[in-house]
């Protein structure tokens, strides 16, 4: 195992805050935060589009040490492709982290595995950093095949990415049945789920990649489950979707080492 890695804890604003309410949330969340807070934890926010390039002004305006994070974007560099957004595009904006394959764009707007292994390829092939999302529906987690689809996830998800890339990329553990519904997996079985997708790392891309590679947990993290979850030897940080939406709440989970 290589040394404790880092944790990430990522705001996914999914569709919320028009350019106005992003910049305040940005400058609001700056204010709570802390040279600490950042030496002890890495810290990205995912504005929807629209919102990039003011959220880029004002984090290099003002010098805040908070990655600017992308939601989704298309796996081509450009082409007729309408609606959608390019690699190259977010690299620009200086965007570094990359969500690929967040249940809601698997569920809702039909993402494959297969498409999800495109953009992550193509996210470090632009220079960013995906965090690739996995996770099972609740009726995989009733009937005992949580962990298969989980593992198939991962598998697909990192097909053709090399071990080095592997080691700088984020996994995000997410189960579905506990996104936006209060829900949260146990820190035992968040810890449980984190250490198979390590172990499917380690067998399909050696122990330097799994050592290294952060995975994070994500569905109905808040301030008070937020440091019993980053407790767990193989969970990174959090991917937090509701509760990252007030800067007083996500600051808190970004300070989770005063809480444990
Ligand atoms: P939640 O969302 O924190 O609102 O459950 C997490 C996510 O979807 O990334």
């Amino acid at each position: 195992m290589s040394e404790r890695r880092k944790p990430l804890i990522s705001g996914n604003w999914k569709m919320n805050h028009n350019h106005f309410e992003a910049i305040q949330t940005v400058q609001k969340l700056s204010y709570q935060l802390t040279r600490d807070d950042y030496d002890a934890v890495d810290v990205s926010v995912h504005p929807p589009f629209t919102n990039l390039r003011s959220v880029q002004t004002v984090l290099e305006a003002d010098d805040i040490p908070v990655a600017l994070g992308a939601q989704h974007c298309h796996w081509e560099d450009k082409g007729a492709f309408t609606g959608e957004v390019s690699p190259p595009m977010l690299a620009k904006l200086n965007v570094r982290y990359v969500i690929a394959g967040h249940s809601e764009r698997r569920d809702l707007f039909d993402e494959t595995d297969e498409m999800v292994n495109r953009k992550v390829r193509a996210i470090l092939a632009a220079g960013m950093t995906p965090i690739m999302c996995v996770g099972e529906h609740l009726e995989e987690r009733e009937d005992g095949t949580a962990e298969q689809r989980v593992s198939s996830q991962v598998e697909a998800g990192l097909a053709d990415v090399s071990p080095e890339q592997v080691a700088g990329m984020v996994i995000a553990y997410e189960p579905i049945w506990a996104i936006g519904t209060g829900r949260t997996a146990t820190p035992e079985d968040a810890q449980a789920m984190s250490a198979t997708i390590r172990e499917v790392v380690r067998r399909s891309k050696g122990a330097d990649s799994a050592g290294s590679v952060r995975i994070q947990y994500g569905g109905s993290v808040k301030p008070t489950n937020a440091g019993e979850l980053m407790g767990q030897p193989d969970i990174d940080g959090a991917l937090v979707g509701g509760a990252s939406l007030d800067p007083d709440n996500f600051s808190r989970i970004v300070q989770f080492r005063h809480t444990t």
